[in-house]
């Protein structure tokens, strides 16, 4: 019986690459003939499409799935404006609960053999009533994949951010050298150090992308090393 391989999937910040990480991650998964299904339980700054307001990062993720699943289910929180979760939650009377968020992801559990949850911002973002991204994570209890964005000072964010999922009791399964910053200097000496200090296998080094798409991502991340970290056979 083939094992579930659900992740969670978050970042040494926002705009790293969560996203396309994410995607190109079902993308493989789906290659790998899983049946997988995404999810952004929090999102915050939606775009208009027709008349209804969707969530670009939920959007990306149905995308890439192989199982189709309804997006109140892939989103269960839609928030309009671009900012800090908790706040914009407040500032249109919605209050995000852990409840809801964990019937979602029941429910998508029960359709796939893995369900890629995107984490919102970093890993500590504030979701409200004293709620936050690692609270999130200790409840889904599943593995972790770390997008390092490679920039200046991503070492420290991802050394903490490492620091935090251990201290949840999580599994930091894998992480991915996501290159942001076409201009960054050492680049390979930065890489190497992550390395020797972030106890988990790394699933790729992803270059700056001149048209960052998930399929393109998608062959330069290792699921078959993921797999057999998360789902032995
Ligand atoms: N390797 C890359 N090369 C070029 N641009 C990238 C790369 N990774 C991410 N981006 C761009 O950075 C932005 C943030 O990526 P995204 O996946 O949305 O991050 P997050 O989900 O962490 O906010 C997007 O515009 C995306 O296209
Ligand atoms: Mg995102």
């Amino acid at each position: 019986m083939m094992r579930r391989a659900d992740l969670l999937v978050i970042g040494t910040d926002t705009g790293v690459g969560k996203t396309l990480v994410a995607a190109a991650l079902l993308a493989g998964l789906a290659a790998a003939g899983l049946r997988c299904v995404g999810m952004k339980p929090v999102a915050a700054g939606l775009m208009r499409r027709g008349d209804a307001w969707v969530s670009e990062d939920a959007e990306a993720l149905m995308r890439a799935a192989s199982v189709q699943a309804p997006r109140a289910l892939v989103n269960p929180y839609a928030l309009r404006e671009a900012a800090a979760p908790d706040l914009a939650a407040r500032r249109e009377g919605a209050r995000i609960a852990l409840a809801r968020i964990m019937r979602a992801f029941a429910e998508l559990r029960a359709m796939s053999d893995a369900v890629v949850v995107e984490g919102a911002g970093g890993f500590r973002v504030p979701l409200g009533d004293g709620l936050d991204g690692g609270d999130l994570a200790q409840a889904l209890n599943v593995p972790v994949v770390l997008v390092v964005g490679m920039r200046l000072g991503c070492i420290n964010h991802a050394l903490l951010t490492a620091e935090a999922v251990a201290a949840r009791g999580l599994t930091l399964a894998g992480w991915v050298a996501n290159r942001i910053d076409a201009t960054m200097a050492h680049f390979e000496q930065n890489v190497e150090t992550l390395q020797a200090r972030l106890d988990a296998r790394r699933l790729g080094i992803v270059p700056n992308l001149a048209q960052p798409r998930f399929e393109t991502m998608a062959p330069m991340l290792d699921v078959r090393a993921l797999l057999d970290t998360i789902a032995p056979a």
